[in-house]
């Protein structure tokens, strides 16, 4: 059925919402000029992402834990360190998470153009993840510093920029596990750092190796997403002032997530996942052999008309159930409870902290595939 099939899409240096909604109407599958697949349409990210056995997620040489793990392996390291992200474990965090937000609301300047991402979302994630990590404020500089680099090198696609990337988060992070260790190797200290070191999967400790790849999976999902959710958010609100007025007025805990869900599903900016077949198989009417690389468009499939009629209409309870931000499957993220945390304290700090939040005269940047949302989103606060 290779008529189904375009081919040659180009999405590097696109809007990968504006690049996904001109052929998602026409194609579930396309190939892009990089010659991996693109699923660009609900029902078929779906599947692709429930059925794990033939969507392997071990695309990387590198270790990637426990992104990059299937099986009973993925299996035994999400046993071991979900707890770590479980609404109870997080439940502690909650008042300290919603201090940062309002300390640094408190810093924020009024009647001055302000960005969203950088200046508002990109400090919010930094604080907030070092305070739940245990790491000291001197980090803060460094890893604000590497988020964007760690954003460039992914819009840039180049693999050798990426491993340099990942390489200096792991040299930034590899003295705060020598700082909790003994000489006699025993782990001291009551953080949380100190507490993934002492994880046991199958048996033994995780190596060093390991810990670092935990942390940098949980700082690239944390950091980057949270600051350009942050500014997702923001242009939801400076461009809806009867939503903006809702969320003042006071929202019930569960409201305002629900919202902030459906704000994300409209302009999801954590784009997509790779997937490699372990075997032939057929998705969206187009033949993929084993050994096809495959990319899972979230952002696509979560604008998919056959399931959310016009994307850009937002509602929060009809569209909670096929909502596919925070993924689906044996994949799904683990940090969904405490990505929503910060988000909503942000989000409450920034409303309590200001009596509007307008967009600035300044137009907005969109982010580029395959980064999503937008690079810039100028607000003034009042
Ligand atoms: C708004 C922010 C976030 C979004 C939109 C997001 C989205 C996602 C999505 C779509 C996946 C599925 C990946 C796949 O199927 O291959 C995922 C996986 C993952 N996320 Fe998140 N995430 C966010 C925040 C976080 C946070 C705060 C953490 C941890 C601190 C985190 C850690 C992870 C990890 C470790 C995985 C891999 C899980 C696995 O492979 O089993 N994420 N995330």
């Amino acid at each position: 059925m290779a008529d189904r099939l375009a081919e040659g899409i180009s999405f590097a240096g696109c809007d990968p919402r504006a690049c996904t909604d001109s052929v998602r109407h026409e194609h579930a599958v396309v190939r892009s000029d990089r010659g991996d697949y693109v699923v660009v349409r609900h029902a078929e990210v779906r599947a692709a992402a429930l059925d794990d056995e033939t969507f392997s997620s071990a695309v990387s040489a590198h270790l990637q834990i426990p992104n990059g793990l299937d099986g009973d392996a993925h299996t035994a390291y999400r046993a071991a360190l979900d707890p770590f992200l479980s609404p109870a474990a997080l439940a502690p965090f909650a008042p300290i998470l919603a201090a940062k937000a309002q300390a640094l609301v408190a810093t924020l300047p009024t009647g001055e153009v302000l960005d969203a991402v950088t200046q508002i979302g990109a400090v919010f994630a930094v604080r907030a993840q070092s305070a739940w990590l245990g790491w000291p404020s001197s980090m803060e500089e460094p890893l604000v510093a590497w988020v964007e680099d760690n954003h460039e090198a992914s819009r840039r696609g180049d693999r050798q920029e990426f491993a340099a990337v990942a390489a200096r988060f792991d040299a930034l992070i590899t003295p705060l596990l020598s700082a909790r260790r003994a000489a006699d190797g025993a782990v001291l200290g009551a953080d949380l750092t100190a507490d993934v070191m002492r994880v046991q999967v199958e048996g033994r400790r995780l190596s060093d190796e390991e810990i670092v790849s935990v942390l940098r999976n949980w700082t690239g999902g944390d950091l980057g997403s949270i600051a350009l959710c942050v500014g997702v958010l923001l242009r939801g609100l400076v461009t809806n002032d009867a939503l903006q007025r809702r969320l003042r007025d006071g929202v019930s805990e569960a409201e305002c997530d629900a919202i902030i869900d459906e704000l994300l599903r409209r302009d999801d900016p954590f784009v997509s996942n790779r997937r490699v077949t372990t075997c032939p198989v057929s998705l969206g009417g187009v033949d993929l052999p084993a050994g096809t690389r495959v990319t899972l468009h979230w952002t696509s499939a979560n604008r998919d008309e056959a399931v959310f009629g016009d994307p850009d209409v937002l509602d929060p309870q009809a569209n909670a159930e096929a909502n596919l931000v925070y993924g689906i499957g044996r994949h799904a993220c683990p940090g969904r409870t405490l990505a929503t945390l910060e988000l909503r304290v942000a989000l409450q700090a920034l409303l309590a902290g200001t009596t509007w939040i307008a967009a600035a005269d300044e137009e907005p940047l969109r982010e580029i595939y395959p980064v999503g949302g937008w690079a810039r989103v100028p607000v003034v606060l009042a």
